[in-house]
């Protein structure tokens, strides 16, 4: 870490020593204040709830700067990834190992990871312990937990190379399960990858597919679905990221560390919300549809309705989400290749994104679509149920889980997550 020319004093009001404080700075966004010696020198902790100032850690994967509405994986911009050529793997392999792969290692890459494709074939007797009913959160953070007890040789978070086993497992066998999670929901046979498919080629064919018949992969859908993965592949330190760092930094196996990010991931205000999102524009399409719309609004406006606008605001985007704006695109062209032209749905998100975007309440609270907004909508075109959206969240962010936690075991920094508190419980007192 570079010490940065500022200075910092923390002078305090009752005697104690002043505290000059070391500050760092990143290579861009704000300088860090480095506190780990204030408990020590002063006794004292600091109070940050919902860590909204505080950095847990040093990362150099992905950044985020929320007023410009820019997200960057290791340096490149999200909308140059998402239209330049390459695709998800391509991400993975930047999010991984730091750059982008040359043609000979992007074919090794591609290689290793269908290689990986196949989940044990016991793990289906596993999954079909579950209720059919089940929401498929509940099945992956299952399964994916169990994936520890299938892939012994890759357990040991210590160990390099098994880390990077787990790293190509979960990359390559999240779309297998979420499949499966879904086929097991319809009664429907479990579809074997097929290897010769793109990643995300592979995914609709093992979603989409049935023995009975041919299925074609929809180029179109399969782009689509190749973007959704890559603008959610990592987003520096959001809930879930930061439960996968925490949960792995007691030395868990990396699956144990990622089961944790997935049920981590599910809660309505992170991954569940384009869940939410879509259900809150079927429930508006029931009550009257665009007719609807104004008295929506009003609910969301006045605080005692408890109503949000799900898809809306970002604890870190101030402006656009830069991948809002990606999704939309892929939007229009979904539905083009779909020869859909007056989707109700649709019609409606846009009714209220323009509502939203001219209204002072959202524009004062700089509340803006994000990439959940549009990203369910896709997902329903495609013909995937609302239920399954947070799970294909969950596949496409496991790279990114599984980069920041190898990270931090790479970090000679890094010690097992231990946050302080503000005691305002009972003072110490007797039994009676
Ligand atoms: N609808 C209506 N009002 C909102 C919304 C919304 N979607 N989001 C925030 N507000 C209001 C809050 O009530 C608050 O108003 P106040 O200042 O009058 O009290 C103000 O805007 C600031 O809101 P906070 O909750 O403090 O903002 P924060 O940054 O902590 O929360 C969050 C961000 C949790 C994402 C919030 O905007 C939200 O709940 N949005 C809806 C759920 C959603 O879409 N989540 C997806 C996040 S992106 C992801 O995980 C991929």
């Amino acid at each position: 870490m570079k010490l940065s020319d500022n200075k910092a004093t923390i002078s305090f009001s009752n005697g104690t020593p002043n505290f000059e404080v070391p500050v760092y700075a990143g290579t861009i966004g704000p300088d860090v204040l480095d506190i780990r010696k204030l408990y020590g020198a002063t006794g004292m902790f600091t109070y940050d709830p919902g860590f909204l100032s505080t950095a847990a850690c040093q990362s150099a994967i992905t950044y985020i700067d929320g007023d410009k509405g820019e997200l960057l994986y290791r340096g490149y911009p999200i909308e140059q990834l998402a239209t330049r050529g390459g695709d998800f793997l391509d991400t993975c392999y930047l999010l991984l190992r730091s750059e982008l792969p040359t043609d000979t290692q992007r074919k090794d890459f591609h290689k290793l990871v269908t290689m990986h494709t196949m989940v044990n074939e016991q793990m289906q007797f596993f999954l079909r312990g579950f209720r059919r009913d089940a929401h498929p959160m509940a099945i992956l953070t299952g399964l994916v937990g169990a994936m520890s007890a299938f892939y012994h040789d890759s357990t040991d978070i210590n160990n390099a190379e098994h880390r990077e086993i787990a790293a190509i497992r979960l990359i390559a066998k999240m779309p297998t399960l979420v499949a499966m999670a879904y086929k097991y929901s319809i009664g429907q046979p479990f579809v074997y990858p097929k290897n010769n498919l793109s990643y995300a080629g592979n995914f609709l064919h093992m979603m989409f597919a049935t023995p009975c018949e041919e299925y074609k992969v929809n180029p179109v859908m399969e782009r689509a679905m190749d973007r959704i993965f890559t603008l959610h592949a990592d987003h520096e330190q959001n809930a879930s990221t930061s439960t996968v760092r925490l949960c792995g930094s007691s030395g868990t196996n990396p699956f144990a560390a990622i089961a944790a990010g997935v049920a981590c991931l599910w809660g309505p205000a992170h991954g569940g919300a384009n869940e939410a999102c879509l259900q809150m524009l079927e429930d508006i399409h029931a009550k009257g549809g665009l007719s609807y719309v104004k008295e929506f609004m009003e609910k969301v406006k006045d605080k005692n309705s408890g109503v949000k606008l799900m898809g809306f605001g970002h604890r870190v985007y101030k402006n656009f989400d830069p991948r809002a704006k990606l999704m939309q695109e892929t939007c229009r062209e979904v539905f083009a290749a779909l020869g859909v032209e007056n989707d109700p749905i649709l019609q409606l998100a846009q009714a209220l994104e323009k509502i939203a975007l001219e209204d002072d309440y959202f524009v004062s609270r700089k509340l803006y679509p994000n990439v959940d907004y549009y990203s369910g909508i896709v997902q329903r075109a495609i013909g995937i149920p609302v239920s399954l959206f947070t799970g294909i969240f969950a596949l496409a962010r496991s790279v990114g889980w599984i980069a920041q936690l190898n990270e931090m075991i790479g970090d000679p920094e890094y010690k097992i997550g231990r946050p302080r508190q503000l005691f305002t419980g009972s003072q110490r007192r007797d039994v009676p």
